[in-house]
């Protein structure tokens, strides 16, 4: 179970543990979600319904590789409602490269989340194109892909070739039905898996995200 770290707490509201990430951006709140002050400091509470990766620590992952000062590659950012805690969990120090392909949804990114923090640079680029992003220098620590797309492993793989570095992580969201609606979920997953290992993961855990969302799951794995 991810334990309170720096960036990242749990908080009761109204009764409930609910986790949170201290807000960056003072007084500012990116998709309608409760900003709260614990002994003077102001926390984001984030919502598993709205984010996968809050959904998959809420579900019990085990190691959050994504630290304070952490270098990320997010594919698939959209308006930025995960991208955003991502950037409070990094800090002012990290750096958090988004990936959007849909200029609409980058647009909304970029003036929502992007215009006020300065460790995300947007990138309006297709992720099937990594070598793109003239923008990232250097390798990065974790590669987060949630692209929804039916080739989405591939792309995770061919962006953490050219951008993780070894020992890094690649967190991979799992829609399985945009994969194939024909097959077990079960199956999908199993499948997507066995890429990831064939190019050289070592697969640490593989969560499930119901309730929170249906037909989703998220790998972590290590790249070697
Ligand atoms: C499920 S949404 C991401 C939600 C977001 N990760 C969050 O938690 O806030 C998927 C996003 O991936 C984007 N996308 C799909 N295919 C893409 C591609 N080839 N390159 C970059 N972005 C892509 C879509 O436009 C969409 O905004």
């Amino acid at each position: 179970m991810v334990k309170e770290e720096d960036s990242i707490v749990w908080v009761d509201v109204d009764g409930e543990r609910r986790i949170c990430t201290e807000n960056l951006s003072k007084g500012i709140s990116v998709y309608g979600e409760r900003l709260i002050k614990v002994k003077g400091v102001e926390y984001r509470v984030w919502d598993p319904f709205r984010s996968k990766l809050a959904a998959a620590i809420i579900k019990g992952l085990k190691h959050l590789p994504i630290k304070y000062g952490s270098k990320v590659l997010y594919l698939g950012a959209s308006t930025g409602t995960t991208a955003s805690h991502v950037s409070d969990i990094v800090g002012p120090s990290g750096i958090v490269f988004c990936v959007e392909s849909a200029s609409r949804v980058a647009r909304e990114l970029i003036v929502r989340v992007a215009a006020h923090r300065t460790n995300i640079i947007p990138i309006i680029e297709d992720a099937r194109i990594p070598t793109a992003y003239f923008a990232v220098t250097g390798k990065v620590d974790v590669v987060y892909c949630d692209i929804a797309q039916p080739d989405q492993t591939e792309i995770a793989i061919s962006n953490c070739k050219m951008y993780l570095k070894k020992g890094g992580y690649l967190m991979l969201v799992i829609k399985t039905r945009s994969i194939d609606v024909t097959k077990e979920p079960k199956d999908v997953i199993n499948k997507e898996i066995t890429k990831l290992q064939s190019a050289g993961f070592d697969v640490k855990q593989v969560l499930n995200l119901q309730p929170f969302d249906k037909d989703h799951a998220i790998a972590s794995a290590c790249y070697s």
